[in-house]
């Protein structure tokens, strides 16, 4: 007896389950047509308690990169429980009850606090990094670019002409979120009410010799001055390029803007190149936190659905509380990261065993797996193992999530 059941969610759901989720993330959410359009009522799933929402959580459909490859995601988000029913099991028992019916092979998250999710298989398989910049220290100082090579596009040209570009910043780097057309614009909104004291949103963009956008950044001023002069804001929501030349011109530019003496990124890589293009990394002022959480609901699907970045033979004993489907032995083998890979259920002899939120933490290419063998929470049963295994689930670039979602 549990006092409140849960059911998958409707469309006339919307107002109230949004209600729900902001009262619990204490912000008032407004219900608006995009929110709407973008709802999914049937990969929402609702606490209910005499008819009133107690708890909520919800999927998002995106894809998301992982090494070598680009593949279905749950997006899990708007996890939340009225204040007066927490801690009775609400967010448990959506928790579980989701895990167990997402289609896709891995669920992602963010998490509002990292002491919440590990319970339920989650590892957190990504570094985020973010910058308070000292633009006063970090240098170089600007340099010269042609004319035309940086520009500032209306909003309504944006999307279409940001879209490929995020799109190969996913076949680049794992850990990237796609977006739908509708996603595009709701990321690009920009109301002045979310602006929190800053400019409008400015979408700025480089251009190649021949006039192709080939990299951009999304960002907002804010004008201050105190007692030594000027010392106003940049704040960076996004930069992506993958072309050299782009990348370090948008970075310079955002790095020497005139008046500026703060410059502030939540989402940067743990590699992230600009930590090469300055003169004093130490004046970026870095600070890491976990970012994505992975949850492999398909063990068969999700290992076979990413590449390994050298060869790999082995079988590894998976253990899950949650989906015992998901539990027992597996052989893994591929030829390298070029290389589909291939994952089946053996009854051979185990090299290696783990949980699952040991196998999501390294999922992603940015955890090694022998760093879970140093507090025990993976096992070596084969010698060598561990070092094919870990080299193997390695991706020379490591995983970033670029946006809360
Ligand atoms: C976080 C939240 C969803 C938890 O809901 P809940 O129904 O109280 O959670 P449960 O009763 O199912 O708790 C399950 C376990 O998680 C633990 N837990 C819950 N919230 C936690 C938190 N914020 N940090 C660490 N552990 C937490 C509980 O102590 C419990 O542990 P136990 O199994 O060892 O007893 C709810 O408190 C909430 O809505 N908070 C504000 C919004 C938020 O942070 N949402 C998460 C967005 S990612």
């Amino acid at each position: 007896m549990t006092g409140f059941d849960v059911r998958t969610a409707t469309t006339e759901d919307y107002e109230e389950f949004f209600a729900l989720f902001g009262g619990a993330m204490m912000f008032d959410m407004q219900a608006d047509d995009l929110g709407r359009q973008m709802f999914e009522p049937d990969r929402a799933l609702v606490a209910v308690d005499s008819d009133e929402i107690i708890g909520t959580t919800r999927a998002l459909t995106r894809d998301l990169s992982v090494p070598g490859a680009v593949v279905p995601a749950a997006h899990v988000t708007a996890v939340g429980v009225k204040p007066t029913h927490r801690r009775r099991g609400v967010m448990s028992e959506l928790i579980r009850r989701q895990l167990r019916e997402v289609p896709e092979a891995i669920a992602v998250l963010w998490a509002s606090e990292p002491g919440i999710y590990g319970r339920f298989g989650y590892g957190a398989a990504a570094w985020g990094t973010s910058y308070e910049v000292d633009l006063n220290r970090v240098g170089p100082p600007a340099v010269r670019t042609r004319p035309g090579e940086l520009s500032e596009l209306a909003v309504e040209d944006a999307a279409k002409q940001l879209a490929p570009l995020l799109r190969s910043l996913q076949e680049h780097r794992p850990g990237v979120s796609g977006r739908t057309e509708l996603g595009w614009q709701r990321h690009l909104r920009d109301k002045p009410d979310d602006r929190g004291g800053k400019t409008a949103r400015r979408i700025l963009v480089h251009r190649d010799e021949t006039g192709e956008v080939d990299g951009y950044a999304l960002y907002r001023g804010k004008m201050n001055w105190d007692a030594s002069g000027p010392a106003s804001e940049v704040s960076l929501q996004e930069l992506v390029a993958i072309e050299p030349s782009a990348y370090q011109a948008l970075w310079q530019h955002l790095l020497t803007m005139d008046l500026a003496a703060k410059l502030e990124f939540g989402h940067a890589a743990i590699d992230e190149p600009v930590q090469q293009l300055v003169t004093t990394p130490t004046a970026l002022n870095r600070r890491v936190s976990e970012s994505l959480w992975v949850r492999v609901t398909d063990v068969v699907r999700a290992l076979g659905e990413r590449r390994y970045a050298v060869p790999v033979d082995l079988v590894i004993e998976v253990a899950d509380d949650l989906i015992p489907a998901n539990a027992g032995r597996y052989r893994l083998t591929a030829d390298g990261p070029l290389a589909e890979a291939r994952c089946e259920r053996t009854e051979d002899a185990a090299d290696l065993s783990l949980t699952v939120t040991e196998l999501g933490a390294a999922y992603l290419g940015g955890r090694p797996l022998a760093e879970f063998a140093a507090t025990g929470r993976v096992t070596e049963h084969t010698p060598g193992a561990l070092a094919t295994a870990t080299a193997a689930f390695g991706w020379p670039i490591l995983p970033v999530s670029i946006e809360i979602f």
